[in-house]
């Protein structure tokens, strides 16, 4: 018996607040979006009951025009800020009006594919179509294929140096006074600064002053990221999507879902950068790309059959980054500028993404660095226990511990 496994299903009954999992204790008191949907994959392996209950508690925040938000404040809790007074949005149940990575139709596929419930699996099927058309259409109007972010929240990586240039062009006046309460939980030095914070701040400010309209947003958005690392996500959510239309006869469905996944998976590849060896996100007010060094330039071996030369040139590109690593994958380039190996999205390994590596690694044929980043990543963890990242140098866990992902991770990663 693995007692790794047996703490990790720990974690995810000490995290449960009714039939959703926050992703850790205080730090993050509610439930996440794409937090809960690698915890739904991690509950479909052994229990198919919980996991649909953890995507059909994320699909009570769905807004009617589609939108599933970053967070659904199901409870109140004084340990968080922004809270829903922040927000000020007009769901039945209060929510953040920003999103996050779509993974949730990609653990919707895996479950319905270990417990095979149409019933179960439909409304949340039909869900997870709404949000799809919602990402084309409120976040790429021009048709062009990337979807865009408006706030460094929806990519998950909260203050990944990608969002420095963009950032610095945000004003760091807040109406809303900036409280913190993450750093009363977490070491200040692991966690964004305080002008980022300001800078979140004043984003939300702005779109809850266009009541949250998709439109009046786009017109308003001082940050605008085509963004690639969500559009690689989108682009694997679309193939599950559309092999659940499929599989339910949902001819017309599919049809429309494939068109969009082709013109994404054409977009995508524009993004190569031999020079780089990476994709590269466009930063849609400057029309510069992105060309900071971070994990997010080779998600796209998750949802796309490249080309041996650019595979073989990112897994290489990837081995660099690597190098004398304790544990990798480093979300940023090691010694770069902006580089710090315990702050959050600027240097930690983090398990989810390279969970997410590990399956593009694989589609793209390299088995052998997917099981190097497979071993790396449980050790990590039997190392250091269920951080919610880790310094890739030391290997020190880092961040909020008993970390609900960290878990669903470890164990769908030992059974891969
Ligand atoms: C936070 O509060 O740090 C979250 O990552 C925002 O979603």
């Amino acid at each position: 018996m693995n007692t790794h496994i047996d703490e990790a299903k720990r974690i995810l009954v000490t995290n449960d607040r009714g039939g959703y999992t926050v992703p850790t204790d205080r730090l993050y008191p509610f439930q996440w979006n794409w937090d809960s949907a690698f915890v739904a994959m991690g509950f479909a392996l052994y229990d198919t009951d919980r996991a649909y209950r953890e995507l059909e508690r994320l699909v009570e925040g769905q807004w009617a025009d589609g939108m599933i938000p970053h967070i659904v404040f199901h409870q109140p809790s004084d340990t968080y800020f922004p809270g829903p007074s922040v927000w000020r949005t007009k769901h039945t149940i209060p929510t953040s009006g920003i999103t996050q990575p779509p993974v949730f139709v990609i653990a919707l596929r895996k479950l319905h594919e270990a417990a095979g419930n149409k019933d179960r699996t439909l409304p949340l099927y039909e869900a997870a179509l709404k949000w799809h058309r919602w990402w084309y259409s409120a976040r790429d109007p021009e048709g062009t294929g990337l979807v865009a972010l408006l706030h460094p929240w929806e990519s998950g990586s909260d203050n990944s140096p990608a969002w420095d240039v963009a950032l610095a062009r945000v004003p760091t006046t807040t109406d809303t006074p900036v409280v913190r309460k993450d750093t009363g939980h977490v070491n200040a030095e692991m966690r964004p600064r305080d002008e980022d914070y300001r800078r979140f701040i004043h984003l939300v400010d702005t779109y809850a002053a266009c009541g949250w309209d998709p439109a009046r947003q786009w017109e308003k958005a001082p940050f605008k990221i085509a963004e690639i690392q969500t559009t690689a996500i989108l682009l694997k959510a679309g193939e599950d999507l559309e092999y659940l239309a499929r599989l339910f006869g949902r001819t017309e469905d599919a049809a429309e879902i494939a068109t969009l996944n082709e013109r994404t998976r054409q977009a995508i590849l524009v993004q190569w950068r031999p020079a780089l060896s990476r994709f590269v996100s466009r930063d849609l007010i400057s029309g510069e790309d992105v060309e900071a060094a971070t994990q997010a330039g080779f998600i796209p071996l998750l949802s796309l059959d490249l080309d041996r030369q650019i595979a073989d040139a990112l897994v290489d590109e990837m081995k660099a980054w690597s190098e004398g690593l304790k544990v990798a994958f480093p979300t940023t380039k090691p010694g770069i500028a902006g580089w710090e190996p315990k702050r959050y999205w600027r240097g930690p390994a983090w398990a989810i993404i390279n969970w997410l590596l590990i399956d593009g690694l694989k589609r793209n044929g390299h088995t052998e660095a997917a099981e190097e980043l497979r071993r790396s990543t449980v050790s990590a963890i039997e190392a250091e226990g269920f951080a919610e990242y880790f310094d890739p140098i030391t290997g020190e866990g880092c961040g909020g511990l008993g970390f609900s992902w960290t878990a669903a991770a470890y164990m769908w990663l030992m059974k891969a």
